[in-house]
């Protein structure tokens, strides 16, 4: 890939801030206090771009509302991942159609995943003429200079070419106040796993300039952020593409010399490109977690083959043996998806029993949900749902059971722990999170917020820990 053509050049760039003064002006010339909503599904990739979204519009002059009634301008940053996030989606749009008989001038906009699936652009053109622009990921950059031309041309607005993808720094961000931040080290992915849409509405594997990623996260260090999660749909892909002999492992130890008081964690890995120097990188480093989401996707080796993840269930189970040798008391989790095309209960079993091997920490269950347009979904599927139910159900029993173990293991012991906000049971007002990511509900005050504290654990269940400040 020429990477020439990957990065936004700057001088395109600083044309978008040129479309944002415009509908400032525009606002301000109408003494007008425009509101906006950005409401986001799916994975926290798209919660980063959301973020790049408000960024954009707060320089466009928009204050920011959780609250759709009540914005002039309403986002829905979408998910594709499976049927049921697109359903939302459309059951959202549904409920905007009131809304916007309110309030006639509101502007609806679609982005993300689904934007980008020419289906879904479609069936927004023809049904959904509430919907006044439409962008898929690679035009989120472009997004004030669309906005510009609803504005304008008062014509609906549809970006949604396949192209390549691209990299655009520089973007304004809002981000969530507090102690987490989220880093995209690289966008896109090349693995076409064939259940899985991604690679189709998030293009090629691009990584951006490492002295990029580092700079940002110098500066949210300094600025007093103290956990931050490095993204990209395959960050131990990181790298590949820039042709300088520079890869993940790389980055991880240039990161980990920054100073400060900070954990960095990092979604997602792809076992087929996880080595054994990643994890030497993380045991020897003083801010990269001792955790590791890896999803196996599935146990069994015939059906690892037909999803096109090109390692077996040894290589899988020798990865992680070797992960865990170097990193003592490392908190591992992973994806799983059950019911995939053709897969027997037998197949099923056998995640089950390497879910029951392996001792994930915790897991994100999902039950396949065919995607137009994958290879999977043209694969013969004669499994019925409640079959298909029935073994997630046997594995979220297991899953439950080890999750619940491991978690009393902590019971009467000490952990460090970041405070990160407040939790809705009363007895325990505060949440924060161990170096693994484990979930603590906890005594104490809002002076601690912010804060890394030592806590004893005193109680435990299936999804979190108890416990107070010593
Ligand atoms: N059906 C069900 N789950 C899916 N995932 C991706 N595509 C599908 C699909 N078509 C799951 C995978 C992936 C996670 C983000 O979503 O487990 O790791
Ligand atoms: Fe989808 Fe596989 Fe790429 Fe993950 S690695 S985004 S599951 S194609």
């Amino acid at each position: 890939m020429e990477r020439q053509n990957v990065l936004v050049q700057p001088e395109e760039l600083e044309h978008q801030r040129t479309f944002e003064e415009k509908i400032k002006a525009m606002f301000e010339s109408r003494q007008a206090h425009p509101r906006a909503c950005v409401d986001t599904f799916g994975c926290q990739q798209n919660v980063a771009d959301g973020q790049k979204l408000m960024g954009m519009l707060v320089s466009c002059g928009f204050t920011l509302t959780s609250e759709p009634a009540e914005a002039d301008l309403v986002i829905l940053n979408t998910c594709a991942v499976r049927e049921h996030a697109e359903d939302r989606v459309f059951g959202n749009l549904g409920a905007l159609t009131h809304t916007k008989k309110e309030n006639p001038e509101q502007i609806i906009c679609l982005c993300g995943c689904m934007a980008q699936e020419p289906r879904v652009s479609e069936r927004v053109k023809k049904s959904y003429p509430l919907v006044n622009l439409v962008f898929g990921p690679h035009a989120l950059w472009k997004f004030p200079e669309l906005l510009w031309q609803v504005y304008e041309s008062r014509k609906r607005v549809f970006s949604v070419q396949d192209e390549h993808g691209t990299i655009a720094e520089g973007i304004p961000v809002v981000r969530e106040k507090g102690v987490k931040a989220w880093v995209s080290i690289m966008y896109g992915c090349n693995n076409f796993c064939s259940y899985c849409i991604v690679p189709y509405v998030r293009g090629r594997e691009r990584s951006r300039d490492p002295q990029a990623v580092l700079a940002e996260v110098r500066e949210l260090v300094e600025a007093g952020y103290k956990d931050i999660t490095l993204l990209g749909q395959n960050v131990n892909s990181y790298g590949n593409d820039l042709d300088i002999g520079y890869h993940f492992p790389d980055l991880l130890a240039d990161i980990d010399k920054i100073p400060g008081d900070y954990w960095i964690r990092f979604m997602s890995s792809h076992p087929k490109d996880a080595t054994k120097r990643l994890f030497d990188v993380m045991a020897g480093s003083r801010h990269v977690a001792r955790q590791l989401h890896l999803p196996v996707q599935s146990g069994n080796d015939r059906v690892l083959r037909e999803m096109n993840r090109r390692y077996t269930r040894q290589q899988y189970l020798d990865l992680v043996n070797y992960a865990k040798r170097v990193m003592p008391g490392l908190v591992l989790t992973s994806d799983i998806i059950i019911g995939f095309p053709g897969e027997t209960e037998a197949e099923a079993m056998d995640t089950v029993s390497l879910v029951e091997e392996v001792g994930f920490d915790a897991l994100f269950t999902f039950i396949y949900s065919p995607r137009p347009g994958t290879k999977a979904a043209q694969m013969p599927d004669p499994a019925t749902r409640a079959e298909k139910q029935q073994w997630f159900d046997k594995l979220l029993e297991v899953q439950n059971a080890m999750s619940a173990k491991l978690h009393a293991a902590y019971v009467g012991k000490t952990v460090r722990v970041l405070v990160d906000g407040d939790s809705d049971d009363p007895d325990f007002p505060l949440s924060s999170r161990t170096e693994g990511n484990r979930l603590v509900r906890l005594k104490g005050g809002p002076e601690l917020l912010g804060k890394f504290i030592d806590v004893e654990i005193t109680g435990s269940n299936t999804w979190a820990l108890y416990g107070q400040p010593v």
